[in-house]
């Protein structure tokens, strides 16, 4: 009998790359990889890379030096490079390392089996070229040893790439043109998934909730050019707006939670505000990327929104369902950012009172715009306001954690605490991270989603109990009324 090949996938980065991640694994899978334990097992090992800042650049450079020994400690190892790093620099990968047999870049995923396969050859390959079709997303459906892991959540792929350019960023270079994925395939993945036992979808678009604008705007150009002749009939599975995939999916009976990551502020419109308030499988978290709060470095990061602007709109969500839980990403440091400028960050996160945030040193990036600004702010002046934005958001974050203690949040189990000891850790419907302990006779599975009591709370996380005599009753109470799980999990978290 053949020992199956076994591969090892490391991941850097964002949600993006983390499912792509999974797709390729998933890929490998269907062609008969297994997943190793670790990469001392493996005989494939692909390094999935960031280059948001050049500190992740940085880091796959010396791990690939690293590597060299891992590839040589047993002969037929391959080693590929996959990622945004991968998508900028191509075969200058491959040139520049010689322990390196593969490099695909973000629109080639589905080449992944045959360049592992042509690599055994000898052959080493790169394949970076831009797919603006459809069939990027036609992958085949998950692995069963997929399933379940992570226990209960899935990714779903909604739009990828980004049309935005903000002046900072390298995605647009990195990921490609804005292209949306066709309704009907997202509903139907996302039934499947669920089919299987998935609890919670996030979906995952670089700018989210701008899903199928480009489509909406052809077909509306194409209406217009058919006006006085013959009807024009859009495409009957042409991506309806946002809102409405939200409202479609929210219909998959057993589908607890639904998330997504990352809407822009600029495309968010009434509707969808609306759904926040009105669909309950719409988890109460938003994570809305605000960058700063000066209207002048706003304008030179080309955000296209007012610090006011982002305000109101966070009040706007919040009449539509109150107890939303706001996270945001931050940038310290941008060039031409006066202690002013930051002052009105400082004053924004303030008002606006984030549950959590991720702040970051501005990173100047090749080829974006603001790379050519010359009025840096000088490392130490950023890395001072770094530690004073982190210290204003870590008593932010304590003070809406300690607000919860004493109630019942519901939590989706994911696995042990990173604490340690014998606690179990989760997210609730906030996304905040839950651990919690549960009683020496029993301990709920990761997948399913259980009550836990929170007890206690730090900057990091909520602390939390769980109790097998009150999830006993509680079943028992849903068998007799007949009420479907997910709806009797929502009724008692009473938020
Ligand atoms: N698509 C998302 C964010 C993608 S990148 C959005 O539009 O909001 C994730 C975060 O990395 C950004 O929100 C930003 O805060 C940070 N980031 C991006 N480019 C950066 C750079 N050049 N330097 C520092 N931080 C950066
Ligand atoms: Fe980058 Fe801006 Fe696109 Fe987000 S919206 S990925 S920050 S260019
Ligand atoms: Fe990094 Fe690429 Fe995501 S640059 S943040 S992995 S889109």
């Amino acid at each position: 009998m053949i020992t199956p090949r076994r591969f090892w996938i490391r991941t850097h980065g964002c949600q993006m790359n983390v499912h792509d991640s999974e797709k390729v694994a998933n890929l490998l899978l269907h062609d008969g990889w297994e997943l190793a334990r670790g990469m001392g097992d493996a005989e494939l090992l692909i390094l999935n890379t960031c280059s948001i800042r050049d500190k992740a650049e940085h880091r796959l450079y010396s791990e690939l030096g690293k590597l060299r020994e891992w590839k040589q400690s047993a002969p037929g190892r391959t080693l590929g490079v996959a990622g945004c790093v991968a998508q900028q620099q191509g075969d200058v990968l491959l040139r520049r390392f010689p322990q390196l047999d593969f490099v695909y870049g973000t629109h080639n995923l589905r080449r992944v089996p045959e360049m592992a396969a042509a690599a055994l050859r000898g052959v080493r390959d790169s394949q970076t070229e831009e797919n603006r079709s459809q069939d990027r997303f036609d992958l085949p459906s998950r692995h069963p040893s997929l399933v379940g892991d992570p226990a209960g959540r899935a990714f779903v792929t909604v739009m990828e790439g980004c049309d935005m350019f903000c002046s900072f960023c390298i995605v647009p270079s990195t990921r490609g043109r804005e292209i949306s994925r066709v309704g009907a395939e997202i509903i139907a993945e996302s039934r499947d998934l669920v089919a299987s036992g998935i609890r919670e979808i996030t979906l995952l678009g670089q700018t989210v909730n701008a899903y199928g604008r480009h489509d909406r705007r052809r077909a509306a150009a194409r209406s217009e050019r058919n006006a006085g002749g013959a009807v024009d009939r859009p495409p009957t599975d042409a991506p309806d707006s946002f809102t409405g995939l939200l409202r479609a999916l929210g219909e998959i009976p057993q589908l607890a939670r639904l998330r997504y990551i990352s809407p822009h502020p600029i495309f968010f419109d009434d509707e969808l505000i609306r759904a926040h308030g009105e669909l309950d499988v719409l988890c109460p978290h938003v994570h809305l990327p605000v960058q700063s709060g000066s209207d002048r470095i706003l304008e030179r990061m080309r955000r296209r929104h007012s610090a006011d602007e982002y305000r109101q709109l966070i009040d706007r969500l919040r009449a539509s369902r109150p107890d939303l839980a706001i996270t945001t990403d931050l940038i310290v440091g941008f060039p031409g950012e006066t202690d002013a400028d930051f002052a009105d960050t400082l004053k924004l996160v303030r008002d606006v009172s984030f549950t959590d945030s991720f702040s970051f040193k501005y990173s100047p990036r090749p080829g974006t715009a603001a790379a050519s600004m010359t009025d840096e702010v000088c490392e130490s002046v950023a890395q001072a306001r770094l530690e004073q934005l982190q210290d204003l958001q870590r008593s932010l974050t304590l003070g809406a954690h300690r607000a919860r203690v004493g109630e019942t949040t519901e939590v989706l189990v994911e696995g042990p605490s990173r604490r340690g000891g014998a606690q179990l850790s989760g997210r609730d419907p906030f996304h905040r991270v839950v651990n919690f302990s549960t009683g020496a006779e029993a301990s709920p599975a990761p997948g399913g989603l259980i009550r836990v009591e929170i007890v206690d709370a730090t900057p990091h996380s909520l602390i939390g109990v769980w109790n097998q005599a009150f999830e006993d009753d509680r079943r028992s109470r849903i068998v007799k009324t007949g009420a479907p799980f997910a709806d009797e999990q929502r009724a008692v978290i009473g938020r």
